[in-house]
């Protein structure tokens, strides 16, 4: 018989463990395998691209006025319906939907609530680059009551119970937090079940490999434009060392080097995103992959705060976003404060 590490463990099983371990109980179990599940099924509409007409324009917009694709239409779909009937959530909000989806009333409700961009990196489906998914898990304040109403959300980062993101690439993998330590699961395509396969990641303090939109240099604030000048000179400059870049234009996928090889990833606040607050979404894109990060291991600021304690005024409230392994998160943080 083969030694028991050895032995595959499933999602299921993991997430058994860790109820008995005592992180999370079976509501929260419940809602993420439904998650899991879900997002299968997103892998299966994504992988067919043409085949599957799922490609192009929705020819709707969201909330954000932002156009949507056919796939960020149906995978918005695909979370909310599978989510409806577990008796686990108190309601869903999305990055498609301007307010809170409630239960519906046929069905019970639970005390959690789901964040999630249901489809991230959507610029990406078309070239067949990787897209994904971004889900955070909050509880419902005061228990099980009636309509959820959408304050109910606003709570700061660091109340998250559970985060994760789904990566459709090459293969599809699933990153998760229960708030002590990530894990890796890769979906295993034939046999329909996710298995772990890494566990534990914590990513290096060090890195000289950074992420950011180069196209928008011009517009940062100073303290970005000083903190990146000084990379771009390598070992001529203070820093004494060459860095890399890489930008793919889907967070998950950039946040997902991260966690296998460590770097950074920045969307500052510039010129043309100010009057919103920065690019990424606070609630369902900054938060769960800052709570992931730290729990590698790694830091996550807006510049001048710490992401996981900012207060939202929004559901889709943005901000700012510099995070990865923490050495060089900090770094960037001690040019903000230098002003
Ligand atoms: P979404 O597709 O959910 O709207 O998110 C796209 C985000 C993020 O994934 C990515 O890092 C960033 O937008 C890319 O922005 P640029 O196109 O400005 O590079
Ligand atoms: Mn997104
Ligand atoms: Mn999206």
């Amino acid at each position: 018989m083969k030694p028991d590490f050895q032995r595959p463990v499933s999602l299921t099983q993991f997430l058994t463990e860790e109820r008995r371990a005592g992180f999370g109980d079976t509501d929260l179990i419940q809602l993420l395998e439904i998650v899991a599940r879900a997002c299968k099924r997103i892998a299966v509409a994504t992988g067919k691209g043409a085949l599957g007409g799922v490609l192009g324009e929705a020819g709707t917009g969201n909330i954000q006025g932002e156009a949507q694709k056919k796939l960020d239409v149906i995978s918005n779909e695909i979370l909310l319906d599978a989510n409806a009937w577990g008796g686990h959530l108190a309601a869903c909000a999305s990055e498609e939907m301007e307010h809170p989806q409630q239960i519906p009333d046929a069905y019970p409700r639970g005390g959690y609530l789901l964040l999630f961009d249901p489809l991230d990196g959507s610029s990406n489906i078309d070239v067949n680059i990787s897209v994904g998914t971004i889900f955070s898990v909050l509880k419902r304040p005061g228990g099980h009551r009636g309509h959820v109403d959408t304050s109910e959300f606003l709570q700061p980062g660091t109340n998250q119970v559970a985060a994760g993101y789904v990566v459709y690439g090459s293969c599809t993998l699933l990153v998760l937090t229960l708030g002590h330590g990530v894990n890796v699961f890769t979906l295993d395509r034939e046999a329909g079940s996710f298995i772990l396969t890494r566990r534990d990641v914590k990513i290096p303090d060090e890195t000289s490999e950074f992420a950011i939109n180069m196209s928008n240099q011009r517009y940062w604030e100073a303290p970005m434009q000083r903190y990146i000048a000084d990379l771009l000179v390598g070992k001529e400059g203070p820093r004494g060392r060459d860095f890399n870049m890489r930008w793919v234009a889907s967070m998950v996928a950039d946040v997902h080097r991260i966690i296998t090889r460590g770097g950074t990833f920045m969307y500052p606040l510039d010129e043309k995103v100010k009057s919103k607050g920065g690019k990424l979404r606070l609630m369902y894109e900054a938060n769960p992959m800052s709570f992931i990060i730290e729990q590698a291991g790694g830091a996550a600021s807006t510049g001048r705060q710490r992401l996981l304690e900012v207060v939202p005024e929004g559901l889709h409230q943005r901000v700012p976003v510099i995070l990865g392994s923490k050495n060089e998160v900090d770094m960037a943080v001690k040019y903000h404060a230098a002003v």
